[in-house]
């Protein structure tokens, strides 16, 4: 059975990265996708960074591929014959933020979503937080992959 597991990613953190994992080890084949959120602006990272550095992350994982869309999630699951998507819940706030989304995108394709609950140790980390405290200097070491720390340093850094 084939898996998405769609978000903006930007950049992935480590609680995704756990999530990828746990999702491959579950499904026979996972499916990392960037997608548009029309609710967040550009951001800090181009979809082809955010692919490419999520691509490094998932390399070792040989049922997981990254790929990129930029329409409705359900067009992208309906055309690719997936039925489930994947995603992580670290509080009560992303159960109330997923619910209707889920309940849309089944409304809309009769594609299921399976939550996932994240990894106590990656509970508060959220790639927003993440950019916030790396652009004021903050130590983001162990919240992202390693080579997801250095991009973000460069980033700030040339800023
Ligand atoms: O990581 P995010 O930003 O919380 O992920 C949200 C995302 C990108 C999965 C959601 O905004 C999305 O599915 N966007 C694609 C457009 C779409 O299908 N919208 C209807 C959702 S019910």
């Amino acid at each position: 059975m084939k898996a998405v597991c769609p978000g903006s990613f930007d950049p992935m953190t480590m609680g995704h990265l756990d999530i990828f994992e746990r999702a491959a080890a579950q499904f026979d084949e996972v499916i990392v996708l960037v997608t548009a959120n029309p609710h967040k602006n550009s951001g800090l990272f181009t979809v082809a960074e955010r692919k490419e550095l999520i691509e490094e992350s998932v390399a070792h994982l040989g049922n997981v591929s990254v790929d990129h869309w930029g329409g409705l999630l359900v067009d992208y699951t309906t055309a690719h014959k997936v039925t489930a998507l994947v995603k992580g819940l670290r509080s009560s706030l992303d159960y109330e933020y997923e619910l209707p989304m889920a309940q849309m995108n089944r409304r809309l394709s009769g594609v299921d979503t399976f939550f996932l609950l994240t990894d106590e140790k990656y509970g508060y980390i959220s790639s927003t937080l993440c950019k916030e405290v790396a652009r004021f200097g903050g130590d983001i070491s162990g919240l992202l992959p390693p080579h997801v720390v250095e991009v973000v340093r460069a980033k700030y850094a040339r800023r």
